[in-house]
């Protein structure tokens, strides 16, 4: 399975902050953004991702993130110059795909709940249609709304309904098997002129084979896009991580735990950042697996 974070967009809710810094890499929790996502594609076990940004803010996140081969990965970079929707991805990331099956995350979700890494693991296995995730909230007219059957097999989807159907709103973590690419290909743009991901699903919920994983109560799936909901976020993961002493999102963990580096490895990129926190805290991870 090939892995897409889309990290586009002008962000400008939180305008004047991402007049100069992509929203994606604002700083959550201690870390930039981008590292939420783009560990809930390693611990799906993908270990090819494709990151696409603005041509603006490309170089960026070569800077932070490069070729990947730090982390055992291989991290590729392509540009979206317009804001055109998130089913845009799956056209320019259509040679990445190839003829796998992909995973499409987009930059500014977060989502952390217990045992969501089986999860990620188990629904990324074999993906016949698409899966996307589920998750209640108080405001579902605001995003994708799924209505599932008691199989969780998706029976409808609207994008930013009047008269939602469901409080269930579809998060930004979207797996499918390969036909999303030409199906993307032939979806025209909305009324907001963009490529909607719901007109994707869509077609793989009227195959019904379109499945809906509940996060349910208890999950956390966390807004940034304002700097209200940007604050909160920094404060669920800096509580948590505080409380119980570990990282969440932790990409350099993330890698040592998948098995896509070794300790020592790992040691080596705390130590290069070992005036950090963050860094100590890579290096007595490594320190404390190694076997
Ligand atoms: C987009 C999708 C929507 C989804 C949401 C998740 O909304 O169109 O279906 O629920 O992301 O973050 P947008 O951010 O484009 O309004």
């Amino acid at each position: 399975m090939k892995g897409i974070v889309l990290a586009g967009g002008t962000g400008a809710r939180l305008y004047p902050i991402t007049r100069v810094v992509s929203k994606q890499l604002l700083p959550v929790g201690g870390k930039p953004m981008i590292y939420y996502p783009l560990s809930i594609l390693m611990l799906a076990d993908i270990r090819d991702v494709l990151v696409i940004t603005t041509p603006h803010d490309l170089p960026r996140f070569r800077t932070l993130l490069g070729d990947g081969s730090q982390l055992g990965m291989e991290i590729t970079y392509a540009e979206q110059f317009h804001p055109g929707g998130i089913a845009e991805a799956l056209l320019i990331g259509a040679d990445h795909i190839g003829t796998d099956s992909v995973a499409l995350v987009l930059g500014d979700n977060i989502f952390h709940g217990p045992r969501f890494s089986d999860v990620l693991a188990r629904e990324s296995r074999d993906v016949r249609g698409c899966v996307l995730f589920g998750y209640p909230v108080h405001d579902p007219h605001r995003y994708g709304v799924g209505e599932a059957d008691a199989a969780g097999r998706l029976v409808s989807i609207e994008e930013k309904p009047a008269s939602p159907r469901s409080n269930r709103a579809i998060t930004g973590l979207y797996f499918y098997d390969n036909r999303a690419v030409n199906i993307a290909k032939n979806i025209t743009p909305s009324a907001r002129g963009e490529l909607e991901i719901t007109d994707v699903n869509r077609y793989f919920v009227a195959q019904g084979e379109a499945r809906l994983v509940d996060l349910g109560r208890g999950f956390a799936w966390l807004d940034t896009g304002t700097p209200e909901s940007l604050l909160q976020a920094s404060q669920y993961v800096g509580m948590l991580e505080e409380r119980q002493g570990c990282r969440i999102a932790c990409i350099e963990e993330v890698a040592l735990r998948m098995g896509f580096i070794d300790a020592a490895a790992c040691h080596r990129l705390g130590e290069d950042i070992g005036g950090s926190s963050y860094g100590q805290y890579v290096m007595s991870i490594a320190e404390e697996l190694t076997v």
